[in-house]
């Protein structure tokens, strides 16, 4: 089957190879097990010749649960309310959504993810209340104007070029209703990214050489580095966004600190559970 990218479906933005190589793996009539075990790793890392959809949609249950509990969220009427996901890839937490959001809108920059996405939901959550976003460009949403009433996005801001994620965190104030909430997942600077930023940078420009380039966006190794596309302080993203927001909290690893400089109010919230290297910001839209 020729590839998406080849059938001009898709851009040329460096950043979005690795998961347009892994959607062409999906599109090529794997069953939905087999799209786990080839591109799992591209989702959370878990990898193994035996891990199911099942399985796999079950780390995200859990995740669901955990960061409703930690981010402070067990109160919000998600029964009534509709949640805009931003880069749900194939599903992984959406299914879990759905059980508790009336309205989920599964946004990826990935189409075949978003077919993939349909089905885990129909499997493992609730069709009926799931709508699917292609994010052709990786950096604006075909959604309206304040109609969801929270926009959440794990593990996909840090993916994207830094305009592209700063886009997005605007995309999702503007489509979130006043009184309305954004919880947004970022990845900060640590010790090692000394490394791995330079190499992404260098892995990403290897993408774009002829022949060899389209392998190399989906070999494992080199997609892991070439992903490492942005490190976000929060400082940055306040600068441009606070003045949009109410009630900022910005969540981060009990394991370290964080340096927000901001002069917007914000709650600097020290949680356990959280992976040191991101952070989250969950506010209310102004
Ligand atoms: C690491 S996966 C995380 C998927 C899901 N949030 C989860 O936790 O299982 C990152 C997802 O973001 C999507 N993505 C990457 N860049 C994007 C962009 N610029 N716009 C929208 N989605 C993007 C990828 O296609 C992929 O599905």
């Amino acid at each position: 089957m020729k590839s998406r990218r080849a059938l001009g479906r898709s851009t040329h933005h460096p950043f979005h190879l690795p998961w347009l190589g892994a959607g062409d793996l999906t599109d090529n009539e794997l069953s939905a097990d087999d799209v786990v075990r080839k591109t799992g790793w591209v989702f959370n890392n878990e990898t193994g010749d035996d891990l199911t959809l099942k399985e796999f949609v079950e780390t995200g249950d859990k995740e669901v649960r955990l960061f409703m509990r930690l981010l402070r969220l067990e109160e919000f009427p998600t029964e009534t309310s509709s949640l805009v996901e931003i880069g749900s890839g194939i599903g992984r937490m959406t299914a879990a959504f759905t059980q508790r959001f009336r309205k989920v809108t599964a946004c990826d920059v990935d189409s075949a993810f978003l077919e993939r996405c349909r089905q885990t939901v129909a499997k493992f959550g609730r069709i009926d209340r799931l709508v699917t976003s292609h994010v052709a460009d990786g950096k604006s949403l075909s959604i309206t104007d304040n109609s969801a009433d929270m926009a959440f996005s794990y593990i996909t801001l840090q993916h994207c070029e830094t305009r592209d994620a700063l886009s997005l965190v605007g995309e999702a104030i503007r489509v979130t209703k006043p009184g309305g909430v954004v919880v947004l997942n970022f990845r900060t600077w640590v010790k090692g990214d000394v490394l791995l930023v330079p190499l992404g940078f260098l892995v990403r420009s290897m993408w774009r050489m002829p022949v060899v380039g389209g392998s190399l966006s989906r070999w494992r190794w080199s997609t892991r580095l070439g992903w490492q596309a942005n490190r976000l302080k929060p400082d940055i993203v306040l600068a441009e966004f606070a003045n949009k927001l109410d009630k900022i909290q910005i969540f981060h690893s009990a394991k370290r600190s964080l340096t927000v400089t901001a002069k917007s109010e914000f709650d600097l919230l020290p949680t356990n559970r959280i992976n040191p290297s991101h952070w989250w910001l969950v506010a209310q839209v102004s």
